[in-house]
C-alpha cells in the first residue's frame, strides 16, 4: 500500500519510523519532510491541498497521514472527502470540524461541559465583554489561566499570578489582539493544581487503541523553569499513570469523548491526544489536540511494536477493535537538542556533527536540513530527538545522554534533567 506522510518535525518522524517497518507499506513518500528521514521513505515538495491531492492520485496513494493540527484545521480530511476521485483515501486526521477541538479552545470547552468531561472551570469573553471578563476574574483567586481561543503556535495560554496584570493581559488580547485573531476570544480557566501527562488514542469514531502515555518536559529550564517550549524531552510510560487512574481516564475522558463526537455527529479518524492534569489521583482535560504530540510521540512510538499500517485500514471500515496493540514494556526517554536562544530567537544553519556514532539510540531529526555541501545544518528551535530504551528511567536517560556527548553543533542546548522528577 503506497502511503504519504505530511510534516517534517520529530513526531513526524516517529511516525515515519513505524509506517516505514510495517510489512503492508509498499512506496512510502514523506511531504516535505526532512533529511532524517530519508532512511524512511521519499521526501517529495507539495505545496496546498491541490498538489497533494494530484500526487495521491498520480502516485496511488491509499493513505495520506496528517501530522500537524494546522492542514486539518484548514480542512485537508474535507478536501479528500469530498473529491470523488480521492474520497476513498484513507485520511488519518479529523475533519474541519472535528479539528475544532484543538483550533477552538471556546468549542472544547462547551464540548467537554455538554459531555460531563472533568475540565476546570471557565468563561469564554470578546472585546464587547472586557468588562464582564475582568469581573470575572476577580471573582477567581490567583494563579489566573487566559486562553486565546485559537491556534497561537503554543503561546496562547498565559499564566499570571497578580490580578492587576491578568486584567491587563485580558484587555491586551481582546482589545489590542495580542495573538491577532486567535485572541478575538478569550476563555479565562480556574487553575488546576497538579501533574501533568499526555494520553493518546488512535479512534475510527467508534472504537479506539489507546496508544502508550508519555510525560513532557515542556519549559525550557531545568527544574520546569522558563519560558514555555514545544517540548524538551519525554518519558514514556509515566509512572504515576496506575491501573486506577488509566481506568478513569479511560472511562471519564477518552469514552465521553468518543461518544460526544458521535452524538454530535463529528466523524473523528485520527489520532486524539488528552493533555491531562493529573489533581490527586483525578484526571482533568488541560487541553485536546487532534493530532500526536511531539516530543511525545518519539518516546511512545519508540515502544511501539504492533504493525501502525494495519491500525490505519481498519479506520476505515470502523473495525479497530479487531486490531492488538503490542507495546514494549521497557521505557522510553527522549531529550531535545536546541538551538541556543530557542524559544525566542536563534541562529540557524549551524553545522551538525556525530549524527553517525549514535549506539542503539534513535536519533529523529526535528529542525535539520541539508546545505549546498550536503552537510546537516540546523533549520528550527528544536533540532534533534535523542530517544532511547531502557530496564528503568535511569537506563534509558543514562543512554540518551551518553548518546549526546557525541552529537555537536555551536550553541547546542538541552535540559540535563528530563525525567529526574519521576526517579
Ligand atoms: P494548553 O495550551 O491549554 O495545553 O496550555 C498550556 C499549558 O498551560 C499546559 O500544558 C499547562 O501547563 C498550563 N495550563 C493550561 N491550563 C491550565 C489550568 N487550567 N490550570 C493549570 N495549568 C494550566
Ligand atoms: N508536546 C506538546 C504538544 O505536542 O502539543
Amino acid at each position: 500500500m503506497n502511503i504519504l506522510l505530511l510534516g517534517s518535525g520529530g513526531r513526524e518522524s516517529a511516525l515515519a519510523r513505524v509506517i516505514a517497518k510495517s510489512s503492508k507499506t509498499d512506496k512510502f513518500f514523506i511531504t516535505p519532510g526532512n533529511p532524517g528521514m530519508k532512511q524512511y521513505g521519499d521526501c517529495v515538495d507539495l505545496k496546498g491541498f491541490d498538489q497533494i491531492g494530484d500526487f495521491c492520485k498520480t502516485n496511488d496513494v491509499k493513505i495520506l497521514v496528517v501530522g500537524p493540527e494546522q492542514p486539518l484545521v484548514d480542512g485537508i480530511s474535507d478536501y479528500f472527502a469530498e473529491k470523488e476521485d480521492l474520497k476513498d483515501i484513507i485520511v488519518i486526521g479529523p475533519n474541519k470540524v472535528a479539528a475544532q477541538l484543538e483550533g477552538s479552545k471556546d468549542f472544547s470547552k462547551h464540548f467537554m461541559q455538554r459531555h460531563n468531561i472533568p475540565t476546570a472551570k471557565y468563561a469564554t469573553f470578546t472585546s464587547q465583554t472586557l468588562e464582564q471578563g475582568k469581573e470575572f476574574l476577580r471573582t477567581l483567586s490567583s494563579p489566573y489561566v487566559l486562553k486565546a481561543d485559537g491556534l497561537a503556535a503554543g503561546k496562547g495560554v498565559l499564566i499570571l499570578d497578580d490580578l492587576n496584570q491578568a486584567e491587563k493581559e485580558l484587555e491586551d488580547m481582546l482589545k489590542n489582539e495580542k495573538f491577532g485573531e486567535a485572541s478575538s476570544k478569550v476563555v479565562i480557566e480556574e487553575f488546576l493544581s497538579g501533574i501533568e501527562c499526555s494520553v493518546f488514542v488512535l479512534t475510527d469514531g467508534d472504537n479506539y487503541v489507546l496508544l502508550p502515555e508519555a510525560k513532557d518536559y515542556k519549559r525550557i529550564g531545568e527544574g520546569d523553569t522558563g519560558l514555555n517550549t514545544g517540548g524538551m524531552g519525554s518519558i514514556s510510560p509515566v509512572p504515576f499513570c496506575n491501573e486506577e487512574f488509566m481506568q478513569k481516564v479511560k472511562t471519564n475522558i477518552i469514552e465521553r469523548t468518543i461518544q460526544g463526537l458521535k452524538a454530535e455527529n463529528i466523524n473523528y479518524q485520527g489520532f486524539i491526544f488528552f493533555g491531562l492534569m493529573n489533581v490527586g489521583g483525578d484526571p482533568y482535560v488541560i487541553e485536546y489536540n487532534v493530532r500526536m504530540g511531539d516530543p511525545e510521540s518519539e518516546s511512545v512510538f519508540a515502544r511501539f511494536d504492533s504493525d501502525i499500517v494495519e491500525a490505519f485500514t481498519l479506520v476505515k471500515d470502523k473495525r479497530l477493535k479487531e486490531y492488538n496493540i503490542n507495546i514494549n514494556p521497557l521505557t522510553a526517554t527522549t531529550v531535545m537538542l536546541c538551538s541556543g536562544g530557542y524559544p525566542e530567537s536563534y541562529e540557524k544553519n549551524k553545522v551538525i556533527s556525530g549524527l553517525d556514532n549514535t549506539f542503539d539510540a534513535i536519533i529523529y531529526h526535528a529542525g535539520t536540513k541539508e546545505n549546498a555541501d550536503n552537510q546537516i545544518v540546523t533549520s528550527g528551535g528544536r533540532v534533534l530527538a535523542v530517544t532511547c530504551l531502557g530496564e528503568k528511567i535511569q537506563d534509558a536517560l543514562d543512554k540518551c545522554y551518553k548518546t549526546i556527548e557525541n552529537i555537536s553543533f555551536d550553541k547546542m542546548y538541552f535540559r540535563k534533567d528530563i525525567g529526574k522528577d519521576l526517579l
